[in-house]
């Protein structure tokens, strides 16, 4: 088992396949052109897949595919069934933009991910480009379509910004209540990478605007999902991600690797500790041993309640959010 120094069990582990994305959100990417990592920077699926054994023989349980966008890594199919042979009670889910995903999601389904969670910003095409800075919205909708016609279970996320998309959280609710998906409003979680000019939005704002519809009853909160979960009285529940609430680093069961072989023991603060030489070497004990002190120096809690405290310098495309 990994237990950290605030005695959280972490038995969770979201890898990023890829740092690139086909989208330019922008409450995640610059406008300005940056430069990619290089790709001899990257690990293959092999080196990925060492460190991933490596955390699921040390306790991991629930692992995550994020990137940048994940399906811009060909045959990541291949991926998937590598790690779903290994361990198939492993719980195996992955977080795209779906503009990709109509053509893979069968071969997904096919190699073993059961889950997926994708995002819906807008309901609106101009609205959706504005944000992605791409005309995204058609294939998205047809990639989450086709993602529920093979039979995974499709979670939708959605960043709630003053100005840009308020206006839309009814019908985002409303357009996965009807096709029996969750939807998770997240709270924007400021960064030096984001457009400056971002408003987001706090929990009890995307509340008064839901009760403004429906009654909704407080369920808490599920396991360690960061989500806080209502229920509408016909019984369609949703969640949102508090990031600025100050317990909610409490339950964290989380850690991540990047698709350089960083690992991150928090997605506010900088600090990480790259396993890629270790594992590119083979040196399996020594990647155990950084996973441990990675686990060893997990911070308390982000700094997101802080009014006073500093931006997240970690960009949210290295790491997948
Ligand atoms: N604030 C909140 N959520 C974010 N995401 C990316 N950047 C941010 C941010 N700054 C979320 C998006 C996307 C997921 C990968 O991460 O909702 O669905
Ligand atoms: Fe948008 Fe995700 Fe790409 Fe960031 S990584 S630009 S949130 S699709």
């Amino acid at each position: 088992m990994l237990i950290d120094s605030y005695g959280r069990t972490v038995d969770y582990l979201r890898v990023s396949v890829t740092e690139r994305c086909n989208f330019r959100c922008q409450y995640c990417m610059p406008e300005k052109p940056f430069s990619w990592v290089p790709r001899e920077n990257l690990l293959s699926f092999e080196d990925l897949f060492k460190f991933i054994k490596i955390s699921i023989d040390a306790g991991v349980k629930k692992i995550r595919i994020t990137g940048g966008e994940p399906l811009l890594r060909e045959n990541l199919d291949t991926f998937v069934r590598m790690i779903h042979t290994y361990n198939p009670t492993v719980d195996l889910a992955m977080t795209t933009n779906a503009f990709l995903l109509k053509s893979a999601a069968q071969k997904l389904y096919d190699a073993g991910l059961r889950r997926i969670n994708v995002s819906i910003d807008s309901l609106i095409p101009s609205v959706a480009e504005k944000i992605a800075k791409k005309d995204v919205l058609s294939h998205v909708l047809e990639g989450i379509e086709e993602a529920l016609s093979v039979g995974l279970l499709v979670k939708v996320n959605m960043v709630p910004m003053k100005g840009v998309n308020d206006n839309e959280i009814l019908d985002v609710l409303e357009y996965c209540k009807a096709r029996a998906m969750s939807v998770r409003f997240i709270e924007y979680m400021e960064n030096v990478h984001a457009n400056v000019d971002i408003r987001g939005m706090q929990s009890h704002e995307l509340l008064s605007i839901i009760g403004s519809r429906y009654r909704y009853s407080d369920e808490g909160f599920d396991g360690h999902s960061p989500s806080h979960y209502y229920r509408l009285d016909d019984g369609y529940a949703f969640g949102i991600i508090e990031p600025h609430k100050d317990d909610f680093c409490t339950k964290c069961n989380r850690i991540r690797l990047t698709a350089e072989g960083n690992l991150i023991p928090c997605l506010y603060f900088d600090e990480a500790m790259s396993i890629r030489d270790a594992i590119r070497a083979g040196n399996i004990d020594e990647a155990a041993l950084v996973l441990r002190e990675v686990i060893r120096t997990k911070p308390e809690k982000n700094r997101w309640s802080d009014p006073d405290g500093e931006l997240s310098k970690r960009a949210f495309y290295e790491t997948g959010g």
